[in-house]
């Protein structure tokens, strides 16, 4: 049963980055304990948590299931809550954008009524995609919002009822955009665990395109000591950009992969571009590093450990191992 000082509702828990920001809180602190809100849709897996029994308890719920939610906060006495619920995969989102509104917008909506009614604290997980891709340069937290896909439109959105939540209400809200996470439990259909699932069944890697996209790879426990920082220190109504400044293009991610392992490049193939594919993505961290946080781990390194932990839990990752992940075709023709 959940009893500490800080009881805090983690929703979407059952995901890759809720379910090691779980971990991370449990390991750092003694009084704090975690419901885990999760509806377990597409992504979760709750074996990402099994070892987990103490100051712990998983709850089954819709983030927008209003009546739901507000019985949990009562009955665990929450007084902060971390959102990382939301419809993730940018594919999905293309091909199936109304699920994504439900949850990435209304269950926003629900969770803050929640904070006005209760008087709760509230980090919301957001990404870095609402800024839209940027050629140079790196965008701030101050500069405007310009997403691409469905994903990250509904992401802004509910950014924007966070913040129309403060300077309304004046509920004590901050809000967290990282950049791509990697590491432990993260879903086969993803680029790193897809990468290196496929190579060590010799199967052929799909690229994007050229391969050329940029991205700035966050090690997953990084993350969760920044969104653990904002929940800490974070100033009501701010916004903080996480990143680690390890910018890669996929292409080279995908060949270090295959070096680590000891495989060929010959195992690449090049694909049909999804549409509307984001070039780069790179934001500034200057904020929240005046809190006091900096990412502890270069990419060489998050990635050899995570190449590492795929090689050693095969436990983990053979179940969910489906058609999309052995037999992976262009995005129109998946969903
Ligand atoms: N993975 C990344 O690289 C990345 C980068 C930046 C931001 N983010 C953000 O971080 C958060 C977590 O991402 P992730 O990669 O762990 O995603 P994930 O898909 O692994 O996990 C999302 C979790 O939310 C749950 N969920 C979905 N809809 C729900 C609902 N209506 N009610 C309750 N639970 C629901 C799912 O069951 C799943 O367990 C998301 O908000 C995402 O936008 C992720």
């Amino acid at each position: 049963m959940v009893n500490g000082e800080d009881t805090i509702l983690v929703t979407g828990g059952a995901g890759f980055i809720g379910s090691n920001f779980i971990r991370y809180m449990l390991r750092k602190y003694e009084n704090v304990s975690i419901v885990n809100y999760d509806k377990l849709s597409y992504g979760s897996n709750l074996e990402n948590l099994k070892d987990i029994k103490e100051r712990y308890v998983f709850v089954k719920g819709d983030i927008a299931d209003e009546k739901h939610v507000e019985e949990v906060i009562k009955r665990h006495k929450i007084n902060k809550i971390v959102n990382f619920a939301a419809e993730t995969h940018v594919d999905r989102s293309i091909s199936e954008p109304l699920s994504f509104v439900k949850t990435n917008v209304d269950g926003v909506a629900t969770l803050l009524e929640m904070v006005r009614k209760y008087d709760l604290r509230i980090v919301h997980i957001s990404t870095d995609e609402v800024y839209g891709d940027i050629i140079e340069g790196s965008f701030s937290e101050s500069d405007k919002l310009s997403p691409s896909s469905p994903y990250s439109a509904s992401k802004a959105a509910g950014d924007l009822l966070v913040k129309s939540y403060v300077r309304t209400y004046g509920v004590d809200a901050c809000i967290t955009r990282s950049s791509n996470n990697y590491g432990p439990y993260q879903f086969p259909e993803k680029l790193i665990p897809k990468t290196i699932i496929r190579a060590l069944k010799e199967l052929k890697i799909p690229i994007y395109g050229s391969g050329k996209q940029v991205r700035d790879w966050l090690y997953v426990e990084d993350n969760c000591a920044g969104i653990d920082t904002v929940l800490r220190a974070g100033k009501k109504g701010e916004i903080y950009n996480i990143a680690a400044g390890e910018e890669r293009e996929n292409i080279w991610i995908v060949k270090e992969i295959l070096k680590h392992l000891g495989k060929s490049e010959e195992l690449i193939e090049h694909v049909e571009d999804r549409p509307g594919h984001d070039v780069r993505y790179s934001i500034t961290t200057d904020r929240l590093r005046a809190l006091g946080w900096k990412p502890e781990r270069r990419i060489e390194d998050g990635l050899k450990s995570t190449v590492e932990w795929y090689v050693k839990n095969e436990w983990w990752w053979k179940p969910l191992v489906n058609d999309k992940v052995l037999h992976p075709t262009p995005w129109k023709l998946r969903w």
